[in-house]
């Protein structure tokens, strides 16, 4: 029988596919077979995001639970960002602990796993080069890195202290990980970066200057990809090149994450993002007036150190704005080695729940009155999704999740489906083509 490897993955799009990548490496060089029950594991790995404070918290319960139930003389790693910024000290803190493995570091999880107590987090190992052995964990969606770390720093965020410099892949490689993914009968990818649109800033070795649209030109050349989704882009870099190529590029799908972080200019200098107020309003709206069917995403801090009542309500007058068609919402996290983190004009707690229920209620107004309008839209879907109950699901080009009654004959197909009941963040529809 072969060893089993259970995994679980927190956070974002960047570490499922540091966790498919592990998984690769573990499966071809180490004969693992992945479980979903970590009782009957040889081999527990938990991915871990630092982002903000509860999740960490919520590591050190999950080890202890792990440990009490685990198969005797299973192995326990934890990986990730939280690997990389608290390194020893989670061996210190729960000794059962097997090996730590950096965010940055993914590609030696082979070799850590033969070292016990190995901590690897050197924050400037570069993996940008490496070739990872193959897994997918969906045969028609590839997760593509284009770039590993971030070179910005927004005083709130702890991700450069976890994932390091920024560094691009090389396009060759990025090209020939797309087209093996489109031979084996993939039709969408998505590029993964922490910071896409600042693509080709440094590689490793010497390189043609490639700039992110120039990535997605060369991207949409091959044949048989027919879906090009990204994430994240900054604000700051949406140029009107890049933007152009955004609309009107018929590969590229028109659902774009534009992360505000703040509406008041005064918040965006002190988190240091690099643009104003105007000019992601700006942006939103070349967007909207290029590419009317785009759909936007967005992602917001409230209660920032120093964030009064007028300044609140500049992001709910972006808000308003933009009506994003999706929000993903956060109260203010102090982060160790972080600017922001010795800010001492902090926002009281209850004031900051308030202004989050706030922002959430004036965003599910938004969303209702945007959704009852597709009630009667025909969309064409990409199905990837088996649901119970005999539906499949998938998305429409602009990001809208679609289901409809069928079965998995559908995965993998493009088909016209008309919209016959609106949910919150699932359509359900007929195909009719
Ligand atoms: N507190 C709250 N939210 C944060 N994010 C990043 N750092 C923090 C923090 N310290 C949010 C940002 C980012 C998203 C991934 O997480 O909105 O875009
Ligand atoms: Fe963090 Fe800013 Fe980099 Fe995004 S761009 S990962 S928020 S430092």
């Amino acid at each position: 029988m072969g060893k089993k490897l259970f995994i679980e993955t927190l956070g974002c799009a960047m570490n499922s596919r540091d966790s498919e990548h592990m998984i690769a490496e573990l499966t071809e060089k180490e004969s693992y077979e992945v479980t979903d029950e970590f009782e009957n594991a040889d081999l527990i790995l938990i991915n871990t995001c630092s982002v903000r404070e509860k999740p960490v918290h919520k590591l050190f319960s999950e080890l202890g639970v792990f440990n009490k139930k685990k198969k005797p003389g299973a192995k326990i790693g934890v990986c990730g960002c939280t690997a990389s910024h608290l390194g020893e000290e989670i061996i210190k803190k729960a000794p059962y602990v097997n090996f730590v493995l950096g965010a940055r570091n993914v590609s030696k999880i082979s070799e850590v796993l033969h070292k016990d107590k190995a901590v690897e987090i050197d924050i400037n190992y570069d993996e940008s080069e490496f070739a990872f052995k193959d897994f997918r964990s969906s045969g028609y969606k590839a997760y593509i890195n284009i770039s590993i770390g971030c070179d910005k720093s927004c005083t709130f965020c702890i991700v450069p202290k976890t994932r390091g410099d920024e560094v691009s892949i090389p396009d060759t490689l990025i090209i020939n990980e797309a087209q093996k993914a489109v031979d084996s009968g993939a039709k969408e990818i998505f590029l993964l970066g922490q910071n896409v649109n600042n693509y080709g800033r440094r590689f490793s070795g010497t390189h043609e200057k490639v700039n992110f649209t120039e990535l997605l030109r060369r991207l949409s050349k091959i044949d048989g990809l027919e879906r090009i989704r990204f994430t994240s882009p900054h604000p700051f870099h949406m140029d009107d090149e890049f933007i152009e190529e955004f609309a009107n590029n018929p590969k590229i799908c028109k659902s774009m994450h534009m992360p505000l972080q703040s509406g008041s200019t005064k918040i965006l200098k002190d988190m240091k993002r690099g643009y104003s107020k105007e000019w992601f309003l700006n942006r939103a709206k070349k967007l909207r007036d290029m590419c009317p069917d785009v759909s936007i995403s967005t992602d917001i801090i409230v209660a920032f150190p120093g964030e009064s009542d007028a300044d609140f309500e500049d992001t709910l007058d972006v808000l308003k704005e933009v009506r994003f068609e999706q929000l993903f919402s956060f109260k203010y996290s102090p982060r160790p080695e972080t600017e922001a983190e010795l800010f001492t004009n902090t926002v009281d707690p209850e004031l900051a729940s308030h202004r989050l229920t706030t922002l959430q209620s004036l965003h599910t107004e938004i969303l209702d009155e945007n959704n009852a309008k597709l009630l009667g839209n025909t969309y064409e879907v990409y199905f990837e999704e088996l649901f119970q109950d005999g539906f499949v699901a998938g998305r429409s080009d602009n990001n809208i999740m679609v289901k409809t009654k069928g079965s998995e004959e559908l995965l993998g197909k493009f088909r016209d489906v008309k919209i016959t009941s609106i949910g919150r963040t699932v359509l359900t529809g007929e195909v009719i083509a």
